[in-house]
């Protein structure tokens, strides 16, 4: 896909669709929409009062101008309400728009990203938004489907000319600025597209060896970016019991992946961010083996290692001046005769001897290596990690919503920060010290399940809460965001990628001091 800025409506461009967006209220105030309606005699206000379009949000008239104009099609996209009219409305509408291209096809697009009476309008922001939503919903994992018929699978439009226009002249001189966002949120949401890949290949095929090897590919030939394995071999010499224990099971072995960005210059700081996933690649559950329904989806365990994986080719590419590393302890949790059982106990990365209560409470085994390892051996002046953690904090907070937990508050509060810029919705919950008595072991120094079910993506998070000490930590559950059954807006169906964009902007909001 190609961005090009345009400077006012041109109908004669030969572009086959124009997409327009608007928010709710008198069209006809609106100029663009004036002005389009004159050059079609009319027919685009009168198709509008017929098919009762008033710019709701979700709504969409498509309107052929049958040669009255250049352009082949014009899309009416409404906003919703101009109150709440921003990024994450733009996000999802373009993401709608998408299925309007799909279904005709379109190779050329002329899309209109206009100020909202009243908003605070960003240039910049605002049509990055409009971008990211078109790329990230014309994402589809047809690896599989086989071709039918002469029509090769749509790809997206080969070019996109955006109109940015506000009536108080903002966008105007802003071409610069305007460019490098679109062609920075190109290059974001084609990472998503990447870590939505390998969320969605078959679990058959995405095990840690070639979630491993897809790593050392995707960082082949960025500079300043390097990928490092262990195998299990290496991780027995380093300690790893908890993970070597969860991937005892299974006939494919483990995997501990490195990744380092390490910039040319490092702007005066010893900052070292550590990003850890979690790299599950088929949650069977292991002994404690999950009923058939949930494990249907559970090739997308090792999301959060998707989404570290994707976010640092990013940060590298953007060569962003903070080191950032990240860890993935890839496993995959089958059972068989040699598989780890509950009552058994193991002992972590940094020596914590765990209890295992139950063999589907295999994440935070895994986490418990990657995080020893991030304080021990990386130095990490900071760690987030992204797991699919707990069924628990979908019950909490449904599935489009990530839990976020962390300490201090502060640097919680910065990852939130940052996911809010990016639409990908996070919601603080808390490390209530009262609940860790609940992962209290009789035998061993912690347990990896609770007493109760009650608070269990939090007691999860307090679990991995001991392995960090008293680096600045936040982990975000993203068991609910980072699948989804059904196509919503901009994502699905299938892995959704969540993370990318956040960990992106996080890393870029620490540059920016
Ligand atoms: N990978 C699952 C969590 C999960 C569930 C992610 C549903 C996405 C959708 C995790 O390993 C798991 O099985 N958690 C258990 C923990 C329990 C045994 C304490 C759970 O949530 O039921
Ligand atoms: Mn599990
Ligand atoms: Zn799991």
């Amino acid at each position: 896909m190609e961005i090009s800025l345009s400077r006012k409506l041109d109908l004669e461009s030969g572009r086959e669709v124009l997409l327009l967006p608007l928010a709710e209220g008198a069209l006809a105030e609106n100029q663009l929409f004036a002005a389009l309606d004159r050059s079609l005699d009319g027919a685009l206000a009168r198709a509008a009062a017929q098919e009762d379009f008033q710019a709701k949000s979700g709504q969409a008239l498509v309107l052929n101008t049958l040669g009255k104009v250049a352009v082949q099609r014009v899309v009416l996209l409404g906003l919703g309400e101009a109150a709440r009219v921003g990024a994450e409305r733009r996000r999802r509408m373009a993401g709608r728009a998408a299925e309007q291209l799909r279904r005709v096809r379109a190779a050329s697009v002329l899309m209109v990203c206009q100020a909202v009476p009243g908003e605070a309008f960003e240039p910049a922001r605002e049509a990055a938004a409009l971008v990211e939503g078109l790329n990230l919903a014309l994402y589809r994992f047809g690896k599989y489907k086989s071709e039918n018929g002469d029509k090769p699978p749509y790809a997206g439009p080969k070019n996109v000319e955006l109109l940015v226009t506000d009536d108080k002249g903002k966008a105007a001189g802003k071409a610069a600025e305007i460019q490098s966002a679109v062609e920075r949120a190109l290059l974001v949401t084609t990472a998503v597209h990447t870590a939505r890949d390998l969320i969605n290949e078959i679990p058959q095929e995405m095990t840690p060896e070639r979630l491993a090897e897809s790593s050392a590919a995707l960082v082949e030939g960025i500079p300043g970016l390097s990928c490092s394995v262990l195998d299990e071999a290496a991780m027995e010499r380093e300690g790893m019991q908890a993970s070597l224990a969860v991937g005892r099971g299974s006939y494919n072995r483990p995997r501990f992946i490195q990744l380092s960005w390490t910039p040319p210059e490092t702007a005066d700081s010893a900052e070292h961010l550590v990003l850890v996933g979690k790299g599950v690649t088929f949650d069977s559950g292991g002994l404690n083996l999950k009923p058939g329904d949930s494990m249907l989806s559970m090739k997308a365990d090792m999301s959060g290692a998707a989404a570290v994986i994707c976010a640092l080719t990013v940060i590298a590419r953007l060569r962003l001046p903070l080191k950032v590393s990240g860890l993935i302890s890839a496993v995959e949790n089958m059972p068989s005769g040699r598989s780890y059982r509950p009552d058994d106990i193991v002992r972590s990365f940094g020596g914590v001897n765990i209890e295992i209560g139950n063999t589907d409470a295999e994440g935070r085994l895994t986490l418990a290596d990657a995080l020893g390892w991030a304080v021990a051996r990386c130095g990490a002046t900071r760690i987030v990690d992204l797991a699919t953690l707990t069924g628990a904090c979908m019950v909490a907070l449904g599935v489009q919503t990530a839990g976020v937990f962390g300490q201090p508050e502060s640097w919680r509060d910065t990852v939130l920060a940052a996911a809010a810029a990016t639409g990908e919705k996070c919601t603080a919950l808390p490390l209530d010290e009262d609940l860790a008595d609940d992962i209290k072991s009789e035998y061993a120094d912690v347990r990896n399940t609770g007493a109760t079910r009650y608070g269990g993506a939090i007691t999860a998070a307090l679990f991995l809460q001991r392995f960090v000490k008293d680096t600045p930590w936040t982990h975000l559950d993203i068991a609910g965001p980072a699948w989804t059954d059904k196509r919503r807006d901009y994502a699905g169906p299938g892995g959704t990628g969540f993370g990318v964009r956040l960990l992106v902007r996080l890393a870029e909001s620490l540059c920016r001091g």
